[in-house]
């Protein structure tokens, strides 16, 4: 006969294991609400944010924070970096507007986490297919993916989803405690914050041809819309290409200082092209 205590195991394996399931085909339906408390008196668990069915949900002993998730939040400039020799774009268009590269988790020194895995299991995060991503992200939320249509387009890649594959295989799953889902909303929620094409048309910094604006001018306009110096990356000579803000903790999406160092590719100044977009021989802004 079994043990109460063992009985009440069970009871928790049962729920963490049928959790896992409903995440993984998509079968839960079951609405919880923030602050239920699930488990055994010795290991409980709590909802913290969310549902079982949106995906949001975070389940956490009791008690316990989630670690910080710091992390590079990098935005492209299409026109400077599609103007670098060593990028192939392969889209007709190429957007006016800042997009969504991605969010890429951070060592301790800030640099880009780039821990290998050739079998699939070696980091953290759960790696997907392209059904499973399909399963899990794209079949459901369809609005999420219009509005990624429109701010995390792929430049280089065909395709759209497997650039956004690539960008949770690559870089999501580098930390354990991002829910693929949440890795898109959290990064698309996030860049929507820094709006940065308008920070800059605020301080008169506009995309065009022959014109350099200085690097500090461009760094100053961010900070008064963010708080904190982006770092500016320049793939082709003093073009910008790709504007980086550092974030401390992704899940309460809080901003921080960068860490000062070296990094490849910062642009060189003292002043930089913001190259804009031409089509059929017309300035696009
Ligand atoms: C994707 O992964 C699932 C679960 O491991 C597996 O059943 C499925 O066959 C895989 N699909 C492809 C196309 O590899």
């Amino acid at each position: 006969m079994l043990k109460r205590k063992d009985i009440a195991s069970l009871v928790l394996v049962f729920v963490v294991f049928g959790i896992q399931t409903c995440f993984s085909q998509n079968i839960g339906k079951a609405s919880f609400p923030k602050g239920f408390v699930f488990g055994t008196d010795s290991s409980a668990f709590q909802v913290l944010k969310g549902t079982f069915q949106d995906q949001m949900i975070i389940a956490l002993p009791v008690g316990k924070k989630p670690p910080p998730v710091p992390a590079w939040l990098v935005q492209t400039w299409p026109a400077g970096y599609c103007a670098a020799s060593s990028t192939k774009c392969s889209k007709p268009t190429i957007p006016a507007s800042f997009t969504i590269h991605g969010l890429w988790p951070i060592d301790n020194d800030g640099h880009v986490l780039n821990k290998v895995d050739d079998d699939g299991h070696s980091l953290p995060g759960r790696k997907l297919n392209r059904t499973q991503f399909k399963n899990l992200v794209l079949d459901y939320f369809p609005n999420l993916v219009k509005d990624l249509r429109k701010k995390w387009p792929s430049l280089i890649i065909e395709s759209d989803e497997d650039f956004w594959l690539h960008e949770w295989d690559r870089h999501g799953r580098q930390q354990p405690v991002i829910q693929p889902s949440n890795y898109f909303f959290t990064t698309r929620d996030m860049a929507e914050r820094t709006d940065l094409l308008n920070a800059l048309k605020a301080k008169g910094i506009v995309p065009g041809h022959n014109l350099r604006y200085p690097i500090v001018d461009i760094e100053n306009a961010i900070t008064k819309k963010i708080g904190y110096k982006p770092l500016l990356l320049c793939y082709k000579t003093n073009t910008l290409s790709e504007l980086v803000l550092c974030v401390d903790d992704a899940k309460a999406q809080k901003f921080a200082p960068c860490k000062e160092q070296k990094y490849p590719n910062l642009c060189a100044g003292p002043r930089i092209e913001f190259l804009s977009v031409i089509t059929n021989g017309a300035l696009v802004v």
